[in-house]
């Protein structure tokens, strides 16, 4: 959420900082900016409302050029998206500054700069922080030491690139409770809410820790602690293929992303699956012990992630006998959740910096009993990014191997998710029940899985077809019962995100108790209708939609027995491991909202008001 990249280097960085503006724009797309110092120490700012093409297109009317430079790309908080609110902010006419995050204190410390007679041009939180830095500048008269003298005025949460035309060969960057990144290279030193923004120029990074303070100079970089003390930080490789340039042929990124799902879920699996268990050894150090205490599980994420969360349950409850609670982070953080001793809490995240998770984790750390020890036996993320927050700050962590997503909308994650939270259920078994048959024929399914997905995807063209139905509507209802109620939740989600149209989720056995008073000839119903125990009772409550005039549209396999007919349409799919039918359902539904919003014409991949990292309360 907002997107920050900033550069010192021994080469004009305006390109540099382009480029990293556009690898991050899912972070935030309502408006971009950016801020050089040029040779003659003269700081030139340029602010576009809008994508980062358009800020290319102010930048060509309105050259920039410089070897130290800040940029932005905007997720609205405090002020509408304008080139007034847009980053970067400045003081006077040396300093600028970018941020994510928000300063929840920004009020009382506006009125005090405004009684010291600085003044706003933005609804901004941000300015309050250029002011603050620029007052400590004039105190200090250097750079590190006025942001430090800053941070410890600032309530909330920040990642933060800060430079001044009178120190023009620094670079400072902070960073608490939003990501920052610091890239390493022998042409200069880099920061970015993401590696993904810097990959053009390096490959080599250090991830700051919370309350970390950086200083970039020509001689190198500098990284202080929490407490001023200067520290070292590892160096980590980012090993991944540099996916997010390209599209590799597909329209969208959404579209790359659904198709790259096999792939995806075989890489997840390959390490956690043995012959015909999954391997306990895999999920870390210390994973047996833990796990094999586990008496129960509390189960905390968002969007999409919680609705893989949500098919944990059923799968925890049903092949591990365990019981789960699974919440949304933002509600979850606030309410005194009573945790049984042997409680896992475990989180589920594409990014590992979804502000509400994280909090949710820190909060769930610092719950204790009534002897003083932390109430849960341990934390535990699934999470798609390596050296997030999320997963350097859980005792155990399980990498989903999606590769980087960049479509706001996720996909290839939640499948991934689901795989993972397969393996993490069925090591719950194994330690509580040893190895049985169900675990082998499961773990051959996962095997199978790759393949059958890919089966899946064949059916995008009659899902596009489909698709032709959805165009004109204004609500559409999902229903599934069991584990695939989740997977209508998802589906509902998907459609919302992408195609702007109205899509509510129901287990089908709840519709007598309300919903059914909508349906009529204008409500297409989607049915996720795999064969399972369940499957007579949601042809029951689609007869009863059918008979108010609801166009059915059915996702089934060829032994759920259903007849395509006049206001019946049945999409066929293979037939897989029944557990694994969340897992596969999926798909068909992220391509009907796909499909969807490419005939409506919205854009797919960085959909309105929404951002792919919620960094944000
Ligand atoms: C945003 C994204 C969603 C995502 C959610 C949670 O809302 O648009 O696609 O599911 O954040 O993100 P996380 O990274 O924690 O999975």
């Amino acid at each position: 959420m907002c997107g920050i990249v900033a550069a010192i280097a021994s080469q004009d960085v305006l390109t540099t900082l382009i480029e990293g503006l556009q690898r991050l724009e899912y972070r935030g797309y309502d408006s971009a900016g950016v801020a050089l110092l040029n040779s003659d120490g003269k700081l030139t700012r340029v602010r576009e409302v809008g994508k980062v093409a358009a800020l290319e297109a102010a930048l060509a009317l309105q050259p920039a050029s410089g070897k130290v430079g800040i940029a932005h790309t905007r997720w609205a908080t405090h002020g509408r998206p304008s080139q007034s609110n847009a980053h970067p902010h400045v003081s006077g006419e040396h300093l600028a500054v970018v941020h994510n995050g928000i300063i929840e204190n920004h009020e009382p410390l506006r009125q005090q700069l405004r009684n010291e007679g600085y003044t706003f041009t933005s609804e901004t939180d941000t300015e309050v922080v250029a002011h603050l830095v620029a007052r400590e500048f004039d105190r200090t008269g250097e750079l590190t030491a006025a942001v430090q003298a800053t941070l410890s005025q600032l309530e909330g949460a920040y990642a933060l690139a800060v430079m001044h035309a009178e120190q023009p060969d620094t670079l400072v960057g902070a960073r608490k409770g939003s990501p920052l990144v610091v890239g390493l290279s022998e042409e200069g030193y880099y920061l970015g809410s993401d590696p993904l923004a810097l990959l053009p120029v390096t490959r080599q990074f250090h991830y700051l820790k919370e309350g970390d303070v950086v200083s970039l100079t020509p001689a190198g970089v500098v990284i202080h602690d929490e407490k001023g003390q200067v520290v070292t930080r590892e160096v980590h490789h980012f090993a991944h293929e540099d996916s997010a340039t390209g599209k590799a042929g597909y329209r969208h990124f959404m579209l790359k992303e659904i198709f790259e799902q096999p792939k995806a879920v075989a890489d997840t699996l390959s390490s956690l699956l043995g012959d015909d268990r999954v391997r306990i050894d895999a999920l870390g150090p210390g994973a047996a012990a833990l796990l094999d205490s586990v008496k129960q599980v509390h189960i905390v994420a968002c969007g999409t992630s919680y609705h893989a969360g949500q098919v944990a349950r059923y799968w925890l409850e049903e092949l591990a006998g365990i019981p789960c609670q699974v919440e949304v982070a933002s509600e979850y953080r606030y309410r005194q959740v009573v945790v049984q001793p042997g409680t896992l809490f475990l989180t589920l995240s594409q990014s590992g910096e979804t502000a509400d998770t994280l909090a949710a984790l820190r909060f769930a750390q610092a719950r204790q009993d009534g002897q003083g020890q932390s109430a849960y036996l341990g934390t535990l993320a699934i999470c798609n990014v390596p050296g997030s927050s999320l997963v350097r700050e859980s005792d155990l962590c399980v990498l989903t191997k999606a590769g980087p997503e960049i479509g706001v909308a996720s996909t290839k994650a939640f499948t991934t998710q689901l795989a993972a939270l397969m393996v993490v259920v069925l090591a719950l078994r194994q330690l509580g029940q040893g190895a049985s048959d169900e675990e082998a024929r499961i773990v051959a399914g996962l095997k199978a899985l790759p393949e059958i997905l890919s089966q899946a995807l064949h059916l995008s063209d009659d899902i596009a077809e489909l698709a032709t139905k959805f165009v004109d509507r204004h609500h559409t209802l999902f229903l599934g019962r069991g584990k695939q109620y989740p997977i209508a939740m998802e589906g509902a989600l998907k459609l919302k995100e992408i195609s702007y149209i109205h899509a509510e989720a129901y287990a089908a056995g709840e519709l007598k108790h309300g919903p059914l008073a909508l349906i009529d000839e204008d409500m297409p119903i989607v049915a996720v209708a795999p064969n399972c125990e369940l499957i007579e009772k949601l042809k029951s409550n689609l007869q009863e939609v059918r008979a108010r005039g609801g166009e059915l549209f059915i996702f089934a396999d060829p032994e759920a027995r259903f007849t395509q007919g006049d206001g019946v349409h049945v999409m066929t799919l293979p037939i897989c491991c029944p557990q694994l039918a969340p897992i596969l359902y999926t798909l068909p539904l992220q391509l009907l909202s796909y499909h969807v919003a490419v005939l409506k014409g919205t854009d797919v991949d960085q959909p309105r008001n929404l951002a792919k990292s919620v960094t944000v309360e």
